[in-house]
């Protein structure tokens, strides 16, 4: 097996674009875009770029891409790679992030180890900001999902970036390095998401997160089974009973020297490391998918790692409850009843909804170990992809500025979400007539109902769940996004933990 992604150089650069040494210049254009500010590049293409432009080739339509040689004067960068970025007043930090994972992804498949991405002047997008994203996207760029092929060549790596900023200063390279970790933390998340259920059972997940903490300089506290039923989770138990492997639950803690007073994250990721529905067995049909559905559980280490390396000013605790759902001969059955650590009883009606089980005694340990502020990120309802698709994740929860702290967090992060209602008026449909509630709330609101259930386990506490079954996995191709894991939600978690001066609502910085 081969490594799944590198951490390329990146350089910052105030450079222009003839004068940058690499394989591939990265230049954005716009709609309306005459590109007189790189002034010297229709001469370096002979004149390839005007006739683009008169054939209607280049429009600057998002994500559109020209390959260019540029070697007709004295451009150091023999190829240009000019990418659409839209109307210049309207580019974001998420097109400059996609536009380096396409020109890092271009070099890379025709075996070139260096690219420079270009930050065009006269966006929106500030210095610092664009500095992040196009390092991200140039991390992110750096992945390979074929890591267990052993026929044909190996897969080739970016080696060098550079990221050329007009603006430069020690924030800019700051940023550079915030992009970089956010960039290869995800990659981290999206390797362990790919990895497959025979390779990552819940002990070897434990094994993983212990390494990456360590090696990010976190605290980190492996659990048992021994000391799972010391807690009385009852419900990661009974999930877990089904299965020849025994759960596990890391805990991980961040606890710098200076952090806001009084306040504590607490962080909760499903870490089911595979989903065979258990007794409600799920069809064969893309029965595989349900390797990843440990995302979340993979987020929450990944942004945690993130969050140590950039020394994010807050305290911050992870719980990963892990373990498989299996059709074992001691699995839990439907009608069973289990008892939460927080003392519920909970009527099993469903074995296939068992994420909300293992989540609700982590919610519960998170509160225990003293956290303020919850947010729990999980591949949790298929019902969620029916409502949001694939490309949103449902946010739920209260109070309302809690969820929109989130939400911003996530839209800084190019990890799209939406709020959800979790209106108690649903909590009928969890209903039982022989215990507190039960796991599940047919088919109507699905989402909700799920988001409804852990909500008996947050008490009082600010709390956001985050539903990423339709975005943890990309089905379809896409030219900034291959197929596979996405790692969604390292960012969004990272990103909420160093915005932590601004959660009253202070001091946004976007
Ligand atoms: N892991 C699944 C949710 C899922 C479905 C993730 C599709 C990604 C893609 C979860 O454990 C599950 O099976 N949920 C059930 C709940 C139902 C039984 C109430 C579902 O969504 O069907
Ligand atoms: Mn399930
Ligand atoms: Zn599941």
């Amino acid at each position: 097996m081969h490594t799944a992604y590198r951490s390329p150089a990146i350089a910052l650069t105030a450079q222009s674009s003839a004068d940058l040494q690499s394989d591939l210049v990265v230049i954005p254009v716009f709609t309306d875009d005459d590109l007189s500010d790189e002034c010297t590049l229709d001469e370096a293409s002979g004149g390839e770029v005007s006739r683009a432009r008169a054939r209607g080739e280049l429009t600057g339509k998002l994500f559109d891409v020209l390959p260019i040689a540029t070697s007709s004067s004295n451009w150091k960068t023999p190829r240009a790679l000019l990418v659409g970025a839209g109307s210049r007043n309207a580019l974001t930090a998420d097109h400059l992030r996609r536009i380096a994972t396409i020109g890092g992804l271009t070099a890379r498949q025709r075996r070139l180890t260096r690219v420079a991405v270009v930050d065009r002047a006269g966006t929106p997008v500030s210095a610092e900001r664009a500095a992040q994203s196009m390092a991200e996207g140039l991390c992110l760029a750096n992945f390979d999902g074929a890591s267990y092929r052993t026929a044909g060549q190996p897969p080739s790596w970016l080696e060098t970036a550079h990221v050329r900023i007009a603006a430069g200063g020690d924030a800019v390279r700051e940023a550079v390095e915030r992009g970089r970790v956010l960039g290869d933390m995800s990659n981290e998340a999206r390797a362990l998401a790919n990895l497959p259920g025979n390779d990552l059972t819940p002990r070897a997940f434990a094994e993983r997160a212990r390494e990456i903490a360590a090696a990010a300089g976190l605290s980190v506290d492996v659990l048992d089974e021994q000391k799972i039923a010391a807690l009385k989770m009852g419900m990661l138990l009974g999930v877990a009973r089904g299965s020849q492997e025994p759960p596990r639950l890391v805990v991980l803690r961040h606890e710098p020297e200076k952090a806001v007073p009084g306040v504590v994250l607490g962080l909760v990721g499903k870490g089911i490391t595979f989903d065979t529905g258990g007794i409600s067995i799920k069809p064969a049909d893309n029965m595989d998918r349900m390797k990843d559905d440990m995302s979340g559980g993979a987020a929450v280490i990944c942004a945690m790692a993130a969050i140590a390396r950039l020394k994010a000013p807050v305290r911050v605790v992870g719980v990963v409850p892990m373990t498989e759902n299996m059709p074992g001969g001691r699995a839990v059955k439907p009608g069973d009843i289990l008892t939460s650590a927080a003392g519920k009883t909970v009527e099993i009606i469903n074995t296939d909804a068992e994420g909300r089980l293992i989540l609700g005694d982590g919610l519960w340990y998170a509160r225990e170990l003293g956290a303020t502020h919850l947010v729990d990120v999980a591949t949790l309802t298929g019902a969620c992809v029916v409502a949001l698709g694939k490309t949103t994740s449902g946010l739920f929860g209260a109070p309302d500025g809690w969820v929109d702290t989130v939400r911003r967090a996530s839209e800084r992060a190019g990890d799209r979400s939406w709020p959800m209602p979790v209106f108690d008026d649903y909590k009928e449909q969890l209903k039982s007539e022989i215990a507190d509630f039960t796991n599940t709330g047919g088919r109507p609101a699905g989402a909700i109902t799920a988001a409804l259930f852990l909500k008996e386990f947050v008490g009082d506490l600010p709390w956001v769940h985050m539903d990423i079954a339709g975005t943890a996995w990309a089905e379809d191709a896409k030219p900034y996004q291959p197929k596979g894991a996405t790692g969604v939600g390292v960012r969004t978690l990272a990103e909420l933990a160093l915005d932590v001066l601004s959660w009253g609502g202070r001091n946004p910085r976007n």
